[in-house]
């Protein structure tokens, strides 16, 4: 379930020891672990690792702390190393002022180079970066716009620089501090990041993890890591590893890519993907993008859409969710015949349904629909997107007369079953004034949804 994308098990404490680690690690869950290098002679240690256990990988790189004697011929030799089929970054590379091993201008002069190569020899980058903020910041900007990917691990700078770095498709984590006790401050940060740009790791064996801090760290413990992540999202363990574990694949192809998923498990919901054709085209879905959820590949055309009975055959007995939602990248309501067939076998078997809707079924349908939303449809969740119409339309990418189409659906609905309004918090919807708009105008709930 886990993937550890940090854990250097070349390290002399380990050295007796190993077998039993990565039996305690496979034992915890860890399907894969990444072994970066810090130099030529613990890179060659790493892919030895990588050699002999096929759920090892190894990761080449000279680390700041040993640079100091940095001279540019490295780069060839690091190139020779990262040629191994189990190479797959380039790693662990940075800047450190805190510790101040090396010159700083040979830090920057060997972080570089090595940016470079790994654009030459396209694999991404594991980054270390300690107290040298502006600095850093100031390298990967250079690289924006290139096909740098880069993993910033032990992540030691601001929200405002992990949302930059994501923005250009960097990934962060964070290993045992997440968990100690006076780490308000990190824990306040991985909550503002959402979890499909978030890796695990443990830096073993630094940075243990509560409550074996003090003590040598090892790839089992990422357990903790996950654990408290999960905790500090509201999610489920099996959520956060599996997302988790999607990301590496995303950035180092370690593991292997899920198939496309009809129905998909998120907390204790059992979600439905009855589509990914939709009549809207919002400027922020991911539909025509990778169509990816918490790991969860949704994206299928119109051949792959299933009848009901694969997804009934899936749900088996709806009791043991909380609810069967409705919900994928496309809007269900295109195939509002097979949601009306799963959703009448949910309820004949006694589970909950929710239907997320953009709102435009009538149309879709060419008759009003809300009718048989009764005794079917428990719930019906509405994106309102906009009190504007014009707004509206820009951000859905509809003829603006949509806005009253949704608000006319949403009204009729409410005859028949509990409708929930709910925007996406976007800076520019004013969501105390679609609270209003949606409690006072409409007479329905409201609920702001997170979206990635
Ligand atoms: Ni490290």
């Amino acid at each position: 379930m886990y993937v550890d994308t940090h854990a250097h098990l070349f390290y002399p404490n380990y050295n007796n020891e190993l077998e039993q680690v990565i039996e305690r690690a496979k034992n915890a869950g860890v399907d894969y672990i990444l072994v970066p290098g810090t130099d030529l002679a613990s890179s060659s240690q790493a892919i030895q690792l990588a050699e002999t256990y096929d759920f090892i990988y190894a990761a080449v790189g000279f680390h700041p702390h040993d640079t100091a004697e940095w001279t540019d011929d490295l780069i060839e030799k690091i190139k020779l190393l990262a040629d191994h089929k189990k190479v797959a970054a380039i790693g662990e590379i940075g800047l450190d002022y805190y510790y101040d091993f090396s010159p700083k201008e040979l830090q920057i002069k060997a972080f570089e180079a090595q940016l470079d190569l790994s654009l030459e020899l396209k694999l991404p980058v594991i980054i270390h970066n300690r107290e040298a903020n502006d600095d850093m910041m100031e390298i990967i900007r250079k690289y924006s716009g290139t096909e740098l990917r880069a993993q910033f691990h032990c992540f030691a700078g601001s929200l405002d620089d992990a949302k930059e770095l994501i923005a250009m498709k960097h990934f962060i984590s964070f290993p045992g501090n997440v968990t100690f006790k006076k780490a308000d401050n990190i824990r306040k940060i991985v909550s503002q990041i959402n979890i499909e740009h978030l890796l695990l790791e443990t830096d073993s064996p630094f940075m243990t993890p509560v409550p074996y801090r003090g003590k040598r760290n090892e790839p089992a413990y990422v357990a903790l890591v996950a654990e408290k992540i999960a905790e500090i999202h509201n999610l489920s363990i099996d959520d956060v590893a599996r997302t988790t574990s999607f990301n590496a694949f995303k950035l180092f192809g370690i593991g292997s890519k899920n198939n496309l998923s009809f129905t998909y498990k998120i907390d204790n919901s059992l979600y439905v993907n009855v589509t990914n054709r939709c009549n809207a085209d919002c400027v922020f879905c991911d539909r025509k993008g990778e169509a990816i959820i918490k790991g969860y590949k949704l994206k299928m055309d119109k051949s792959q859409e299933p009848d009901a009975e694969v997804y009934i055959k899936e749900i088996g007995d709806p009791k043991q969710y909380e609810e069967i939602v409705f919900c994928g990248y496309g809007e269900p309501t295109i195939r509002w015949e097979v949601v009306k067939q799963i959703a009448s076998y949910v309820k004949e078997n006694g589970g909950k349904t929710r239907m997320n809707t953009d709102g435009h079924g009538n149309i879709i349908n060419k008759k009003d629909i809300t009718p048989e939303l009764e005794g079917l449809i428990d719930t019906v969740s509405i994106s309102l997107n906009s009190v504007d119409p014009e707004q509206y339309a820009k951000l859905m990418r509809v003829d603006p007369k949509m806005h009253d189409e949704m608000i006319q659906f949403a009204k009729s609905a409410k005859k028949y079953t509990h409708v929930v309004m709910s925007i996406v918090g976007l800076n520019e919807v004013d969501t105390e004034k679609a609270k209003e708009f949606v409690t006072d105008k409409i007479g329905v709930d409201f609920r702001v949804r997170e979206y990635f």
